[in-house]
């Protein structure tokens, strides 16, 4: 194809992708109109995922006040915002149990967009800023795990980073070696501690916070350009307002979802829900304590790892994220009716794994 062509058409692609024509706050909110229909209650699992996000920013914000990132210091300041500050527990709390919502809500929020079809043509982008989102959501969790510095909390850093050396083992000649390079550069030396820790903290509250807002800020505005897919073979044709109608009912939810996640993060301290609480600071002379796991939202791929060959799981996974960016080329032409089937699959898989997952791995490995 003669490259004049090509760039038509990537013009012509962005441009039905990004009408300009429609990026008036008055098309793209007055005007907005949001399908009725038997799936409408999953429009709102994107707003929750939303809403959740600027919860994190706030009690993140908050706790800055208070966090100090260095290994000498960081533990004793989180038990400082815990234990002394003036509502520091209930802050930290919120951020805690609203990362979990996030990260559910997000999962759920793939699975119906999925479900739905709703990455049909004009809105692969909206999809593949999504997948980016969720990717950036994961590197959350797994930075602001460390950041308290405990013995479980570094330990398990040490785990998830030591994969990455794993890949050697598959890799030939002095390629063999890079795998650890890489887990040496992102800890910043060949263990887990000072660096490795400004380089999280650094990761957590400005390099993902500001690329998320910018792909946030993509995935809304391709949402509102498009208003919001069917969603269902045969349409209902009845839809509402978007503005003030189907915003007034995001906020009921989310007012409903705070006063829930408020009495939770009053009632349930998430140290406590884990099996692990806030404990002594990181130890590095000190043992690995047993039955090391990661947060909940890691059982999916945690399991399989502890169970499957490295090579398969390693692989897998490759295969699912880029699989996921090119879920608008790869389900083109798939009937809704499949696509559900799918994301119903997928439901169960996660579930099962993240609820059993311990019960399964004791089965298949003897408890060992
Ligand atoms: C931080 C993470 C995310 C936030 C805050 C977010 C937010 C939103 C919001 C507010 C909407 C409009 C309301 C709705 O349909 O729910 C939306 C729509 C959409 N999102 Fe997300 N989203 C996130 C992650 C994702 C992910 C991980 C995917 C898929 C991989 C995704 C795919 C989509 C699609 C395809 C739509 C269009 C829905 C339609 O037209 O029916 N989003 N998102």
């Amino acid at each position: 194809m003669k490259p004049a062509t090509r760039t038509r058409r990537f013009v012509a692609f962005l441009a039905e992708r990004l009408p300009a024509e429609k990026m008036s706050l008055q098309a793209m909110v007055q005007k907005k109109e949001v399908p009725v229909h038997r799936w409408s209650w999953a429009y709102y699992l994107g707003g929750l995922a939303l809403f959740f996000f600027v919860i994190q920013i706030v009690t993140g914000l908050m706790m800055l006040f208070y966090y100090e990132p260095s290994v000498a210091t960081a533990h004793a300041s989180v038990e400082h915002l815990t234990n002394n500050v003036p509502g520091g527990a209930l802050i930290r709390n919120l951020h805690a149990w609203s990362s979990s919502a996030m990260i559910l809500s997000v999962m759920l929020h793939l699975l119906t967009t999925f479900a739905m079809k709703a990455f049909g043509r004009p809105r692969e982008l909206t999809w593949v800023s999504g997948v980016l989102l969720l990717f950036l959501v994961f590197g959350f969790g797994f930075t602001g795990y460390l950041l308290p510095w405990h013995q479980i909390a570094v330990n398990a850093t040490k785990v998830g980073l030591g994969s990455i050396e794993q890949f050697g083992e598959y890799l030939p000649g002095d390629l063999a070696d890079l795998p650890r390079q890489i887990r040496e550069t992102i800890q910043g030396g060949a263990t887990v501690g000072q660096a490795t820790l400004s380089r999280f903290y650094a990761i957590h509250v400005v390099v993902l916070p500001l690329i998320s807002l910018g792909l946030l800020g993509f995935h809304l505005l391709s949402v509102q350009l498009h208003g919001m897919s069917p969603g269902v073979d045969r349409p209902t044709g009845r839809t509402e307002k978007f503005f003030p109608l189907f915003i007034l009912k995001d906020l009921k939810v989310w007012g409903v979802v705070f006063l829930m996640l408020a009495v939770v993060a009053i009632c349930i301290p998430f140290d406590a829900f884990l099996d692990y609480p806030l404990g002594a600071p990181y130890n590095p002379l000190g043992s690995t304590p047993d039955g090391i796991k990661p947060e909940w939202y890691f059982f999916w791929m945690y399991y399989p790892l502890e169970l499957l060959p490295f090579w398969l799981v390693a692989g897998g996974m490759g295969v699912l994220q880029v699989g996921l960016l090119l879920v608008p080329r790869i389900f083109r032409g798939t009937s809704r009716k499949v696509l559900r089937t799918l994301a119903a699959a997928a439901a169960v898989y996660l579930i099962v794994i993240t609820l059993f997952g311990q019960a399964i791995y004791e089965m298949f490995s003897g408890g060992h």
